[in-house]
């Protein structure tokens, strides 16, 4: 498995996942298909007339809940081998989806540390009027089973980061990924439709894991993980099964800080 140390596995995680020894992995981020059950092919427009582009990839289309449930517990159960004792797991979704990753997760005796709400300074504003704006996705931390001890809480530097004040809150508050750090394609569209900001892994790796430590990824998407635990001096695996994404991801990991 030392090979797969800092690199791009481009394949299906359930399958690769495989590959990797019991009980090695120090943090798992993991930012999986929402099953957002998008039409296809509908657009939307802003009031200022600008495009919205939903997430209508194939990589998010399910035959139904069960398809979509099978699958979730086929990769979870994966990252519940891998994952060290002392490890934690971290699991972004939203409405759509997070509910049903919450239960596959306490089924499988997955213990909850906290559920974190990113609260998004610039949501997509909610367009027909008909509801609220969904301004946030919830990211649940947990350990990989109840008695799980001596996970890492870096509550000491954390209180440094945030001015010598205890850092206490599970709403954190950050906008979408945009501008200079958004990649485009060479028409200038989003070259990924997910595409989540570098503060958002940050935050997670800073918050539960050291250097050295290793981090793994199961849907590296842009390579946003693999960009940050360089960054911050974390080994990491990315698994990602489309190819134009490991391209993207990997010369994402190249060119950082150059
Ligand atoms: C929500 S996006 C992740 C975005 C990423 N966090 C970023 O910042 O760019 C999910 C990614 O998982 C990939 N994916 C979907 N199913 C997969 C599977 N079974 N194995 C590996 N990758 C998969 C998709 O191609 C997509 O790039």
């Amino acid at each position: 498995m030392q090979e797969f140390i800092n690199t791009i596995i481009h394949g299906d995680c359930i399958e690769e996942m495989k590959k990797i020894s019991d009980n090695s992995v120090d943090l798992i981020f993991a930012d999986p298909p929402y099953y957002l059950q998008l039409p296809k092919g509908k657009r939307l427009k802003r009031a200022d007339g600008s495009e919205i582009i939903p997430v209508d990839a194939e990589w998010d289309q399910f035959e139904s809940y069960e398809d979509y449930d099978n699958f979730t517990k086929s990769w979870i159960k994966e990252c519940q081998r891998i994952l060290k004792p002392t490890g934690t797991f971290w699991v972004i979704g939203m409405y759509h989806n997070i509910f049903r990753v919450g239960k596959i997760m306490q089924d499988l005796g997955f213990w909850f540390l906290n559920d974190v709400i990113w609260v998004k300074t610039d949501a997509l504003p909610n367009l027909n009027g008909r509801r609220f704006t969904n301004n946030h996705e919830t990211i649940i931390w947990s350990v990989k089973d109840k008695n799980s001890k001596g996970y890492t809480f870096n509550y000491e530097f954390l209180k440094k980061l945030n001015g010598g004040k205890q850092m206490k809150d599970t709403d954190w508050i950050f906008g979408l990924c945009r501008g200079q750090e958004r990649l485009k394609d060479e028409n200038g569209i989003k070259a990924h439709p997910t595409q989540k900001p570098l503060k958002l892994i940050q935050q997670i790796l800073l918050t539960a894991s050291n250097k050295g430590d290793l981090i793994l990824d199961p849907f590296l998407g842009s390579g946003t993980t693999a960009v940050v635990a360089k960054a911050l001096g974390r080994n990491w695996i990315g698994i990602e099964k489309e190819k134009k994404y490991v391209d993207l991801a990997n010369d994402r990991v190249k060119n950082y800080g150059k």
